[in-house]
């Protein structure tokens, strides 16, 4: 926690705080939460495309965005234009991607609970890849196949039995997972032998997650080590790395970018003497940092001697990331976004939770007041895709920021649509 003003490592790419003010992507941001109403997702869309085309270049154009991050229409169509396949794992991924007119074989399909209903829309569209999870899935896609539909390339996710540095619930890589077929005894080497000889698949080659949120890159080093000598004998011709790059959301922290990842991981790759094209799929490393999230100050109730909560008009169901995982995220007022935050409060929103606190003993400003705007950094990535209606709260709208111009890419939902689905 820092008492100075917000750091610009936290901020989007194009951020610029003149005489106090932020604007992002030549947007002033008081005006367009005013204009447009909060709790708002402000993304930078310089910032996006500049992510996008570093991965590219960082590891060839089979890099897929992991769109569990941030998904709608409008981001689907940057991704692709910027030359990134599309990693959905699930039909409704799937479904927004395909629906943004990105071609299916530029999409991977993952999950550890692929539907038969799921895995023949992928196979009907043309799919790029499945990234194969367990004998059922394997089963399901053959019974497609043999049913008449085209074998598809796929790869099969290997658990290499490791533990990222992250949040116990961010781990995908431990043998105890639901994740992949652990290389623990031979269940994944029994898999490869059947998907390669099977006639109903193509095999491509390997795929390993290890976690997200991994600020030690080195955690990707030993995973590649312990996964090499598998590699080398499945003679995989594609080697996808998943994502799980950490990102940095407080004061203090500092993360490595995709390209300083991609380096460590394809060294490591090839020191292992594997040779299969490497690919990746960054998330949170792409949106995380490309979008700030502007609330309006409601309420300051001052515990006597206890604290100050200052609530804001979202809460957990724009960013249940500190109530799921603990998570710290910075806050600062849009029209002094440098300026110095003495005082300590924390943020909440509006649900009915105690837990529904959005930044725990947040640095806050002087003379913050009710109906200010009021932002946190670093909400690109898993809020508005883990949102939800809880309290009957309405998903925020959502604006693209480049040039000086702003659009809506995500209406903000109203009323009429908590009740459309409503049998009445
Ligand atoms: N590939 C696979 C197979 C994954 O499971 C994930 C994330 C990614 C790629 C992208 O990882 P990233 O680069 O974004 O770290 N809701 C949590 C994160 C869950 C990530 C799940 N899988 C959070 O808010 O921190």
């Amino acid at each position: 926690m820092s008492d100075a003003g917000i750091e610009s490592h936290l901020l989007p790419d194009t951020a610029v705080i003149d005489d106090g003010r932020i604007s992002i992507g030549g947007c002033d941001v008081e005006t367009l939460a005013r204009e447009y109403g909060t709790p708002l997702f402000i993304y930078d869309e310089k910032h996006l495309r500049a992510r996008c085309r570093e991965a590219v270049e960082a590891f060839g154009p089979n890099v897929a965005y992991a769109s569990k991050a941030f998904l709608c229409v409008a981001m689907a169509r940057l991704v692709h234009e910027e030359g990134m396949a599309i990693d959905v794992s699930t039909g409704g991924e799937m479904y927004v991607a395909l629906a943004a007119g990105v071609p299916a074989e530029r999409l991977v399909f993952h999950g550890n609970n692929k539907s038969s209903q799921e895995l023949g829309m992928a196979l009907e569209s043309g799919i790029g890849r499945i990234v194969v999870d367990s004998w059922d899935e394997i089963r399901r896609i053959e019974a497609l196949v043999e049913a008449g539909v085209t074998a598809p390339s796929v790869l099969l996710r290997v658990n290499p039995g490791i533990e990222a540095h992250t949040h116990e619930y961010l781990q995908t890589g431990v043998t105890d997972s639901k994740f992949g077929f652990p290389i623990a005894e031979s269940e994944a080497t029994a898999a490869i032998d059947h998907v390669r000889a099977s006639p109903l698949m193509d095999y491509r080659g390997v795929h390993v997650h290890v976690g997200s949120q991994v600020f030690d890159v080195s955690s990707f080093a030993r995973a590649i080590e312990s996964l090499a000598p598998f590699v080398r004998e499945s003679e995989a011709a594609e080697f996808s790395v998943g994502g799980g790059l950490g990102v940095a959301y407080v004061h203090g922290e500092q993360s490595d970018s995709i390209k300083e990842w991609a380096v460590v991981v394809t060294d490591a790759i090839r020191e292992a003497g594997i040779e299969a094209e490497i690919t990746a799929e960054p998330g949170r490393s792409i949106v995380a940092t490309a979008a700030v999230t502007a609330y309006t100050v409601g309420t300051i109730k001052e515990v006597p001697g206890v604290r100050t909560y200052v609530a804001v008009d979202g809460g957990m169901s724009d960013n249940p990331r500190p109530v799921l995982y603990g998570s710290g995220y910075e806050a600062f007022r849009a029209i002094d976004a440098d300026a110095p935050r003495p005082h300590r409060a924390h943020i909440v929103g509006k649900h009915c939770e105690s837990g529904d606190i959005i930044v725990r003993d947040a640095a806050i400003p002087e003379s913050l007041a009710v109906g200010d705007v009021l932002c946190t950094p670093v909400t690109g990535a898993y809020g508005h895709s883990m949102g939800s209606n809880y309290n009957k709260v309405l998903r925020p709208a959502v604006v693209f920021v480049a040039n000086g111009e702003s659009r809506i890419v995500i209406e903000r939902e109203t009323y009429e649509d908590l009740v459309a689905r409503d049998a009445r």
